[in-house]
Formats: structure tokens, C-alpha cells, sequence
């Protein structure tokens, strides 16, 4: 006897990437930040008085939304702050889409997204990228062909890495007739030089969110803290109905506050992720193991000699955790977190002796 509904007894949880189990094991299988929060954070945090706790928090996470508001020149009604970007991937599913009614998402990409639709019990509409990562021309209407309620593409792409320019998005969300949500987790990774600003796509449109979080570009993945960009209109039915009363706590909304007020730490840890980037990609493309550019804070690394299971087992005896996925397309290849440089020696030390 089950008393599950029909749909969440069907299917499966998500899987998350593996914790070390020892305090040697170097962890790049899971996109985190390198460096730690900024030291404003620190000291948001050593200031932080347990009196506080007593109260129910802010429901609004006024002050970060106003915060948010002045970061990218919008205003607080364009933002909802979630308890992690997958909060808001939750609140974007069970406002947007009907049971029974269709999700789209591109793949390869974020599982969480399948997980999502099956909780709602939405139909999972899947959409193949091209071996170059890339989207195919006619993704909109392919998109209202299935009559998607809200699509869900990632960019930069993961586990790619790859860059899509926000042009792409627009004709996109112009096309379609249900909501556009690009997730951004990884966005603050992408070098500046190349200007990218997807923050028109919400001016102009208003059936786009933007999703970001404080996981990868802020040192903070065990703070739970992520936000969605978007139309007010389309923010206001999450921020007012379908989220949890007091779904960011006191806490997490002093030390965000703290992590976006000290951009120019956050800027320096992006920096540092880019150079080493640039650095383990060559290291590994000269042994013969290339990966597509990533403008994201991990590589995907295509293995033509070995198999990827075994070098993802060997880097793990190693004590380097990084991600091998067991799927089409994706089998031969290991996705690789940007670690500190010292990490990133101890990576290809072991690579090598491997191979
Ligand atoms: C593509 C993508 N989107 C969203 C998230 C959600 O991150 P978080 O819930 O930590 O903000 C992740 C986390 O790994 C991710 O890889």
C-alpha cells in the first residue's frame, strides 16, 4: 500500500554529485566556487546576534531584492529571492505549468529540470542540442508545436559550458507562447570582455525569467540562496501565492546582503576561475583530452582513448571527485570543476599518471 500520488511513486529523485569523504578529497564535481564568500560575509556573519532569530525573518527579503534592484538596474518588483536557484525552478514550474500540461528543456542539461516536471506531473518535452551544444534554429516553434507552458535552457550551458548570445533567447521567448526561463547559475563566470548583458531580455519582454544564484559566483552553495529576474507581472504570482511565507531566513538574507555589497571581492574569485580555466583547459586539450569553451566555472572534457567511467574512477582513488555522467552522448566525456590553482596541479597530477 502506497499512499504516494501516482506520479511521485513513478519516478525517480534527483541525484546529487557525491560528498568526499575524507577532508583530502579534492571536490570538482560539483561547480562550487573555489574561494570562499567575500570577507564582508565573514563579518556579517561574526556580527550576527542569535536575539534575531527569535523573529519570524523579512518575508519579502526586501533589503536583498532592493539591493539586487540597484545591481542590475531594475526594480525590487522584478526580482523574487528563492532559497536556492532550485526553489525558483520549483516556483517557475508550479506557477507556470498545469498537470498534464508540457515542460520543455534542451538536452543534455540540468536533471533537476525532469525531476521538477514529474513532481508536477507535467509532460517532459525534450529538445536535442546539436553536437556543438548549440540549439536548433527552429527551438521556438518546436517549443510551441509541443505546446510548452515553460521552457527551461541553461546558459552558459551545462555540462558544457558554452555561450549563447542573449539575441538568441529573444527570438526565442518572442516566438513562443508560454514562459522562457534561462537559467543562469553560471553567468558571473563569463569574461567581461565578451559584454554579455542577457538583463534587456526582462525590459523588453515579459514572458522571460532570468534565474541567478549566490551557489556558484558567491561562495555560498551551502547558504541556499538564488533569485529570478523578471516582467513584474511574472514575478508577482511567485512572490505573492506560490512560494513558502518565510522562504529565505534571517540569515541567509543578512549574509547575501553582505555577498552582492562587496562586488568587487565576488569580480576577483570570477577572475581567478576564468584564468585557471583558460590554463587547465590548454593543460588538458595538449594531452590530448579537448573540451568545447566554456565561459562557465567547469569543462567538459572529451576522452577518445580512455573511458571517461575509468579516468572518473582513477581520478577518485586519486582523491579527485569530478562528474561522469552515465548517458548518451555524455559517456565518454567528464565534467571537471575549476579549482584553486593548487587543486587544479593535484587534477592534472593525477590525470597524468593515470593516462
Ligand atoms: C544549471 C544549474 N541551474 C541551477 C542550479 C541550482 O543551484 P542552487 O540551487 O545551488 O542555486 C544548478 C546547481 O548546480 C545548476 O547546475
Amino acid at each position: 500500500m502506497t499512499y504516494e500520488r501516482g506520479n511521485i511513486a513513478a519516478m525517480q529523485g534527483y541525484t546529487w554529485g557525491e560528498q568526499p569523504q575524507d577532508d583530502r578529497t579534492i571536490k570538482l564535481n560539483t561547480n562550487e566556487n573555489p574561494y570562499p564568500a567575500s570577507p564582508h560575509v565573514q563579518r556579517a556573519l561574526a556580527a550576527f546576534t542569535i536575539d534575531s532569530l527569535r523573529r519570524y525573518p523579512e518575508p519579502t527579503a526586501k533589503k536583498l531584492r532592493e539591493a539586487l534592484a540597484k545591481l542590475h538596474d531594475l526594480s525590487p518588483e522584478h526580482f523574487i529571492v528563492t532559497n536556492g536557484g532550485d526553489e525558483a525552478l520549483r516556483l517557475a514550474l508550479t506557477t507556470y505549468v498545469d498537470p498534464g500540461a508540457t515542460f520543455s528543456m534542451a538536452v543534455p542539461s540540468y536533471s533537476l529540470y525532469g525531476v521538477l516536471a514529474d513532481i508536477q506531473d507535467a509532460k517532459l518535452h525534450t529538445v536535442p542540442l546539436h553536437a556543438d551544444w548549440s540549439m536548433p534554429e527552429n527551438i521556438g516553434a518546436q517549443l510551441n508545436s509541443a505546446n510548452s507552458r515553460l521552457a527551461c535552457l541553461v546558459n552558459p550551458h551545462a555540462p558544457s559550458g558554452t555561450l549563447t548570445s542573449p539575441p538568441t533567447y529573444s527570438r526565442i521567448a518572442k516566438q513562443m507562447n508560454g514562459v522562457l526561463l534561462v537559467d543562469e547559475a553560471y553567468i558571473d563566470f563569463v569574461d567581461p570582455k565578451r559584454g554579455h548583458d542577457s538583463t534587456d531580455l526582462v525590459r523588453e519582454l515579459d514572458n522571460v525569467l532570468l534565474l541567478r544564484t549566490f551557489s556558484k559566483g558567491y561562495g555560498l552553495a551551502g547558504l541556499r540562496l538564488g533569485y529570478l529576474i523578471g516582467h513584474p507581472d511574472l514575478i508577482a504570482p511567485m512572490m505573492w501565492k506560490t512560494r513558502d511565507s518565510y522562504n529565505i531566513n534571517h540569515l541567509s538574507q543578512i549574509l547575501g546582503l553582505a555577498a552582492i555589497e562587496d562586488q568587487g571581492y565576488a569580480r576577483s574569485t570570477w577572475e581567478r576561475v576564468r584564468s585557471e580555466r583558460g590554463r587547465v583547459q590548454a593543460v588538458f586539450e595538449n594531452l590530448g583530452f579537448p573540451s568545447p569553451p566554456s565561459e562557465s566555472n567547469f569543462i567538459l572534457v572529451q576522452s577518445t582513448r580512455v573511458a571517461a567511467r575509468d579516468l572518473y574512477t582513477g581520478l577518485k582513488e586519486h582523491g579527485v571527485l569530478v562528474r561522469y555522467f552515465d548517458s548518451a552522448g555524455l559517456n565518454d566525456k567528464l565534467r571537471i570543476t575549476i579549482g584553486t590553482p593548487e587543486e587544479n596541479d593535484r587534477l592534472i597530477s593525477a590525470f597524468k599518471q593515470l593516462i
